[in-house]
């Protein structure tokens, strides 16, 4: 069968960005039956036991309770959960100095639909016939972003500067304040903090500063905190959570340990929740329950931050640290790579100046000597002008063991080299 599909059925059951890179991931690795990859792609948190555990506590606890069939046996409302909703008000209110009402807090089905929401309640096209844009001011961000807008040409994103630490191989991305433009035709921004892919952190100042630009014109700003404090806790950097009232503050509990049960939260000004909960009735009715039952469970208690800074922030605070080493010992001092500062997430970021082949390339190259990373540019959505830093650079998940993590960099500065190398006979 072959149905007709829409503009928009077409457009949303497109590959996008690093769907069609995990796609070869994936037949890759079925067609290599036997062959022993290290895989450095994933985007899925490992399972720690400590934090299964904590899951699996507040499950029987919830399993013990009275209030098990109305989480599970009956509708809610489309808000969310209302103890999850009291838990994260009390728990931010307490630890921000905040005073957050049930009215300022939006639980969704996971934080990439939050996304699909805000994209396409504020960006698109007016009922008076402007485009309203969905900016991303500093790129590479995200590549989730590129596919959650029903019109494509309203998402922008802006090219940033770079602070280049020459010799210590280190690089950090800042938003670019000479180019981002935010008018009234800006429908919202966009950006993670900390970003995937990069471990970028915009600081405080950074993000204030890109609120301001969007208050004149009443432009809600996502601030996309899946890897934020208080959960995940995934900064190695200090950062602390941005508040206005042109702010929505976003969070996702994927990292925090619950990536299967969806759990999307949206914090901000009553109107703009009101508008993304009327969305999401239209959408889905409401989020499944069970999952926020425990995560209400797991804030209230204090658990979750806990293990969030005990175990989950220096897990992979040390899994960056096992990379970082290893590429200072293995790669060529007089090779221009470098390292994104490694600030937060569970993602390294490789840029590699003056690469003579493009990333896609490299990333096939590395597959051949059984090491298998994202190329970076499927993570530049929304930047449409040609810049050849997009094809120099990689994403490197660090939810691997230490030791493949340590093996597949030592591959990968072979291979660098030896790609630098045959293009400088070649010249
Ligand atoms: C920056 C960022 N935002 C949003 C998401 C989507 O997360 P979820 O829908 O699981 O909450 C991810 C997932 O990896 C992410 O890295």
């Amino acid at each position: 069968m072959n149905p007709a599909l829409t503009q928009i059925g077409d457009q949303m059951s497109n590959l996008t960005g690093v769907r069609a890179i995990m796609k070869d991931i994936v037949e890759t690795l079925q067609a290599g039956a036997g062959r022993e990859f290290i895989n450095l792609s994933a985007g899925n948190p490992l399972i720690l036991p400590e934090v299964e555990q904590l899951w699996r506590d507040c499950t029987a606890e919830l399993l013990a309770s009275d209030e098990y069939g109305e989480v599970v046996c009956r509708y809610g409302s489309s808000q969310g959960y209302g103890p999850l909703i009291k838990a994260i008000a009390n728990d931010f209110n307490r630890r921000y100095n905040l005073k957050l009402s049930d009215r300022n807090i939006l639980i969704t089905p996971g934080s990439q639909t939050l996304y699909f929401y805000a994209a396409n309640a504020f960006g698109g096209y007016s009922s008076g016939g402007d485009l309203k844009q969905i900016v991303l001011p500093l790129s590479p961000d995200y590549t989730g972003y590129g596919g959650v807008s029903l019109v494509p040409e309203a998402l922008i994103a802006y090219k940033p500067t770079l602070d280049i630490d020459v010799s210590a191989h280190r690089f950090k991305y800042r938003p670019d304040f000479s180019q981002l433009t935010i008018t009234e035709n800006t429908g919202c921004v966009i950006f993670s903090r900390p970003c995937n892919p990069t471990g970028n952190v915009m600081t405080d100042e950074e993000v204030r500063k890109i609120a301001a630009l969007a208050a004149p014109y009443d432009v809600p700003v996502f601030i996309d905190s899946a890897y934020a404090p208080p959960f995940p806790a995934l900064n190695f950097t200090e950062m602390t959570p941005v508040f206005g009232s042109n702010i929505l503050h976003c969070m996702s509990l994927s990292k925090a340990g619950l990536p299967g049960e969806r759990i999307g939260v949206a914090i901000g000004d009553a109107k703009l929740i009101q508008v993304l909960e009327s969305f999401q009735t239209n959408m889905c009715i409401h989020p499944s329950r069970y999952g926020q039952a425990i995560a209400a469970q797991a804030i209230n208690s204090g658990a979750l931050a806990e293990i969030a800074e005990r175990v989950i922030r220096p897990f992979y605070q040390n899994k960056f640290t096992v990379l970082e080493n290893t590429l200072n010992a293995a790669m060529p001092q007089d090779l221009p790579w470098f390292l994104h500062r490694g600030e937060g997430a569970i993602f390294a970021w490789l840029w590699l100046k003056d690469l003579p082949i493009t990333d896609w390339e490299l990333y096939q190259q590395l597959k051949q000597v059984g090491v298998i990373v994202v190329p970076g540019s499927t993570f530049f959505p929304g930047l449409r002008e040609s810049w050849l830093h997009k094809q120099q650079c990689l994403r490197i998940s660090l939810t691997a063991s230490d030791a493949e993590i340590a093996t597949g960099m030592q591959r990968l500065a072979k291979v660098t080299e030896q790609v630098y190398q045959r293009a400088a006979v070649s010249a």
